[in-house]
């Protein structure tokens, strides 16, 4: 058969295969999410999250260590709180649960990179990601009160703050709150391109988060959009994002595509807790490989664009690259 063009050459062995791979990739791209709580000595496995914890800020130590053996250098908090109230007021108190945990690293990790989500949903009675105005979240009421978290949550130590709320005009807020207290070089990760995904379901059990009535999706995307998306990060980049977020991450890849060309600042996918049950779930279950599945997901959300990735894989995935299973 006389064929110039033979695509399979560049498919034998290993060695070959590696020379020519596309996507390379680094364990300095991923942010490990995990939840802090109240309480002591305590330890709890997530029902629907085998193998993820809430942590008190003692056990947590433990596990910022594993995670820096592991090759993991940078953490994003979430708090779950002692009380809840109309307010959230739970966010922003100076010894909040977060801005305990954080302080906590930032003494005794001082290596680590830490992240901090900033919402109000785990702080209200409501479970609403903001405060209420009858049954409506106030989008403007409810920045004042963004704002304050994050700041609160940088003068206890964190290094970049990542609004998930999904309030219109928050990232200036935001901005200016931490620029006026003299913050100016603190980041800000806009989890810009967020869409209303029941993906999100095993994270709000583990953060008793799910709101008590309605649902998120007068802020949250529909999913049945995309320009919407691309509006989204453009207004955060320019109210001053320095990384957008796109959430979820496996059937939102074409998203993360789409961003990468439309904003010129760094793109985060973040892998959500329902990705990770599902996968656990079905490797439980004998249906697929479990250490496969992770390496092909994380591959296929770095091919498509991003450059940051969120995931409660995070150790697993830097001892595959250390490994040279992936990357
Ligand atoms: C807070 C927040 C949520 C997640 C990250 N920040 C839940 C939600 O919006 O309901 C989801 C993360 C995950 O599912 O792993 N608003």
């Amino acid at each position: 058969m006389d064929m110039k063009i033979r695509p399979r050459r560049l498919r034998y062995g290993e060695t070959l295969r590696k020379m020519v791979r596309e996507t390379r990739m680094d364990a300095s791209s991923l942010i490990y999410p995990m939840f802090v709580r109240e309480g002591n000595g305590i330890r709890e496995e997530i029902p629907t999250m085998p193998g993820q914890y809430r942590y008190s800020i003692d056990t947590m130590e433990k596990k910022l260590e594993e995670l820096l053996d592991a090759g993991v250098s940078s953490v994003m908090f979430f708090g779950i709180p002692g009380y809840k109230d109309e307010v959230g007021s739970g966010a922003y108190a100076a010894d909040g649960i977060v801005q305990r945990a954080v302080a906590r690293a930032r003494r005794e990790f001082p290596e680590l990179y830490l992240i901090t989500d900033v919402c109000m949903c785990e702080y209200t009675s409501h479970g609403h990601c903001g405060v209420l105005c009858g049954h409506d979240v106030d989008n403007d009421a409810t920045l004042e009160l963004l704002a304050k978290t994050a700041l609160s949550h940088v003068q206890a130590g964190a290094d970049m703050v990542a609004p998930s709320d999904m309030m219109d005009g928050r990232v200036a807020a935001i901005r200016t709150a931490l620029d006026a207290a003299g913050h100016i070089n603190t980041p800000i990760m806009s989890y810009a391109v967020k869409y209303a995904s029941a993906f999100y379901g095993p994270f709000r059990d583990a953060a008793g988060s799910a709101p008590a009535f309605g649902d998120r999706r007068s802020y949250q995307m529909d999913y049945h959009n995309s320009r919407e998306g691309i509006k989204e990060a453009l207004l955060d980049v320019q109210e001053g994002a320095d990384i957008i977020m796109v959430k979820p991450a496996m059937s939102y890849l074409d998203m993360v595509a789409k961003i990468k060309e439309a904003v010129h600042v760094p793109v985060a996918s973040y892998s959500v807790s329902g990705e990770y049950a599902m996968i656990k779930a079905g490797a439980q279950l004998g249906y697929i490989d479990e250490e496969k599945i992770i390496c092909e997901t994380a591959a296929a959300a770095f091919r498509a664009g991003c450059d940051i990735y969120l995931t409660y894989y995070a150790p697993e995935i830097a001892r595959f690259i250390a490994e040279g299973r992936i990357g």
